[in-house]
């Protein structure tokens, strides 16, 4: 018998800050930096985001969030055999933040390790673990994606400080005889890593080269827009399904506009898109599985309807995940 993954539960995790875009405005101005909650609404459709504090981890988010998808799904931690975690904002170097993670659960001798595919970790980290299940060693995954993108970014460039913000999301797969996910599709094209890049290193005990996220803000734009429409319109394909069966589109939360923009080129209404990036900001991995627990605890996302959810960023990287909820 075919064996699937499924998703039962779902969590999320936020910073206990919201910072405004007018607090951020306020706070920008007297580093000398001019910004608005108009310009930022008017361009990206963000209004706040998330801050850690100094003492808060993506470890930290991370726990929190996978508690919560394991509450819903009524399993415990010791039911866990696998753990992918995608960021770009670890702990440490090393080990991985899901080592971490799988140590605050308490779970012992289960896989775990990160995925790096920036704001496209998280349906990279689920198509990992789709394709564990299936192979019938792995039964039960924690999948996370968790960032920390306040501390890599520059708050002198309001080109890109104004769009970030920490969070984490985290989901349940299990294997089951039911579907579960439908079509998962990844991709990159490497020679695209400057337009979205944070290529300083640890390099003999010293940072060497720039540690802060730098970004061609309109050349990601019309990649991101260019791609998600059409690896939507993939992995439907792989399902012998039509637009018309998509229930909720989920895309990396970037921007309102991009958002839009896919939503019209796949004649998709705005109402079946799932938008969280005005409250959110961008939260890279963590933006996709943040969303898709907004919309599951708030009664929008239900039992049996057809989901896609699309990654997009640094790399560049892209995919997207077909399942049935
Ligand atoms: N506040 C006020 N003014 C600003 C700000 C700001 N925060 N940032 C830029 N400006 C100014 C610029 O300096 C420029 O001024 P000028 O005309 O005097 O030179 C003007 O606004 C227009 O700047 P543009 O860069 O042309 O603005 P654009 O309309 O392209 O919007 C944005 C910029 C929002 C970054 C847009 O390009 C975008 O959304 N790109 C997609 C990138 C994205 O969302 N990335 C997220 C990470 S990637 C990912 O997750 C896939």
């Amino acid at each position: 018998m075919r064996t699937y993954s499924r998703i039962t539960g779902t969590g999320s995790a936020l910073p206990q800050r919201a910072v405004s875009n007018a607090e951020l405005a306020v706070e920008l101005a007297q580093r000398g930096i001019e910004t608005s909650d108009d310009w930022i609404v008017s361009r990206t459709g963000i209004r706040q985001r998330f801050i850690a504090s100094a003492d808060c981890s993506t470890t930290d988010l991370a726990v929190d969030a996978a508690r919560k998808a394991l509450e819903m799904a009524g399993v415990t931690a010791d039911d866990v055999d696998l753990i992918v975690l995608a960021t770009s904002t670890p702990d440490q170097v090393f080990p991985s933040t899901a080592c971490l993670v799988q140590a605050r659960l308490g779970i012992r001798g289960a896989a775990a390790f990160d995925v790096q595919a920036v704001c496209s970790g998280f349906v990279y980290a689920l198509t990992v673990a789709d394709a564990m299940i299936r192979t019938g060693t792995y039964r039960r995954a924690l999948v996370i994606g968790a960032e920390i993108f306040s501390r890599i970014l520059d708050w002198t460039d309001r080109t890109t400080c104004v769009l970030f913000g920490d969070g984490a999301g985290a989901v349940v797969l299990e294997s089951s005889i039911e579907p579960g996910l439908l079509s998962c599709r990844l991709h990159a094209d490497g020679s695209q890593a400057k337009i979205l890049c944070a290529a300083g290193r640890v390099d003999s005990g010293q940072i060497v080269g720039d540690p802060f996220l730098r970004m061609d803000g309109q050349a990601v734009f019309k990649l991101a827009v260019n791609v998600l429409d059409s690896s939507a319109r993939e992995v439907l394909a792989d399902a012998k399904l039509d637009v018309t069966a998509i229930d909720w589109l989920i895309p990396h939360q970037a921007n309102v506009r991009i958002l839009s923009a896919t939503a019209r080129k796949l004649d998709l209404p705005d109402s079946r898109v799932i938008v969280t990036v005005d409250q959110h900001g961008n939260t890279s991995a963590a933006s996709v599985p943040l969303a898709l627990d907004v919309a599951v605890r708030d009664g929008r996302i239900t039992r049996g309807q057809h989901l896609v959810l699309q990654g997009v960023g640094g790399g560049f990287t892209w995919g997207s995940v077909l399942l049935r909820f």
